[in-house]
């Protein structure tokens, strides 16, 4: 019997089946890149459903003509970090047993000895270390095991990497993309979906033209989840649980949050917490609260190492102001210093990820974080 707990609502973690609404556009599109050979950079604020995204598109890719493999170097710290998990990963997911893993391993990495470990949890079955550094391998011959897997298993190869901003904290970044473009463009039998959580990272190393990945792949901009694919999915939600929802309570819930995706999970939680039979104004407003709530510790932390001004500076922006900041007005009214400030404030701001720069002028990246600073 599966015991799994059946959660209503999932928010914070990727998601997938039946908490993963359709997305059959981009689902498809991201399909057909992969099937194509295609790299794609895929770019989207926080929370929006990048690894969901991927997750879903590797299950649905036809696995007769390509292999995906997944790789979060979140916790890759230098070069040969990632050149670890990349090769470790890379032997892992494109093998089933740990005997073909193993004779893999002798047939790509011969100067290693890999140390391997069987975990008691039957589940995963066992995990191993190669210990990979500079005397046994160069960077390219790691960056090139990739096409040579693709070439012995017969299929062409996607490798997607997520948290791939993490590069630009390596030392010696800029010499290491450099690198790693290199051998990537010619490769034939492999291509590569890369993305990321911090946009503003990601806009930097794939679309400034000064940069090693500049016109790497195509850049694919994820959108958030329209409120109509948003109203089936959470009415669906109440109703198995014997709640009425209507659309216009839904929509509510999407605007509140900008239709950020985690946002809209977590919010719709709350309000079913807080409904009897039916939503209704009270539950939503008293959901909106507890989000809040459940928020202030995080953004009191991130806002805690800020400057007066530089927390003023999101304060108007929260407030309204989008453009304009060096009149008089703005400047005296939000007290946000001198003209000259206003584009350091913009600067540090935009590389926190704590504002986004878009055609209408500045705004707040995160939904609740703007609701929060509005009723402050
Ligand atoms: N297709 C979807 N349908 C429903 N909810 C989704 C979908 N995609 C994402 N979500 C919601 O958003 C949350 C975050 O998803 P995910 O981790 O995939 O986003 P992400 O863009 O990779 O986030 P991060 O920027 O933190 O890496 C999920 O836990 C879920 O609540
Ligand atoms: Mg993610």
């Amino acid at each position: 019997m599966d015991k799994m707990l059946q959660r209503t609502f999932v928010y914070g973690i990727s998601v997938s089946g039946d908490n993963f609404t359709d997305r059959v556009r981009e689902t498809n599109r991201l399909k057909m890149d992969f099937e194509n050979g295609l790299n794609v950079v895929l770019i989207s604020p926080r929370r929006m459903g990048k690894t969901s995204l991927v997750r879903r598109v590797q299950q649905e890719v036809d696995k007769n003509l390509i292999q995906t493999i997944y790789i979060d170097i979140y916790d890759c710290r230098s070069e040969y970090d990632f050149y670890n998990k990349l090769a470790i990963e890379l032997m892992k997911q494109t093998a089933s047993k740990m005997e073909l893993v193993l004779e893999n391993i002798k047939r790509f990495l011969v100067r290693l000895t890999p140390k391997i470990s069987f975990t008691p949890d039957p589940t995963s079955d066992f995990s191993f270390s190669l210990g990979i550094t500079p005397k046994d391998y160069a960077p390219e011959e790691i960056l090139q095991l990739p096409e040579l897997l693709a070439e012995q298993i017969g299929k062409h190869l996607v490798v997607c990497i997520d948290e791939f901003q993490q590069v630009a904290e390596w030392p010696d970044s800029l010499q290491v993309q450099k690198r790693m473009r290199g051998v990537w463009q010619h490769q034939q039998h492999v291509s590569y979906c890369i993305f990321g959580s911090r946009q503003q990272m990601m806009n930097r190393l794939f679309q400034d033209k000064k940069m090693p990945f500049y016109q790497f792949g195509e850049p694919n901009y994820l959108q958030p989840i329209p409120t109509e694919d948003w109203i089936p999915f959470i009415q669906q939600k109440f109703s198995q649980k014997n709640l009425t929802i209507s659309a216009e309570r839904v929509s509510e819930i999407c605007s509140l949050v900008q239709n950020q995706s985690s946002y809209v999970q977590q919010l719709a939680w709350n309000v079913m917490l807080n409904t009897e039979d039916e939503v209704l104004e009270d539950s939503i407003s008293q959901g909106v609260n507890d989000l809040l709530a459940q928020c202030t510790p995080l953004f009191m932390e991130q806002t805690g190492s800020l400057t007066s001004y530089q927390m003023n500076f999101m304060r108007a922006i929260a407030n309204g102001i989008h453009k304009g900041f060096t009149t008089q007005e703005v400047l005296s009214t939000y007290n946000i210093g001198t003209k000259s400030n206003v584009s350091k404030l913009q600067k540090f701001l935009l590389e926190k990820d704590y504002i986004v720069s878009t055609t209408d002028g500045l705004f707040i990246s995160d939904p609740v974080m703007q609701l929060w600073l509005q009723r402050k």
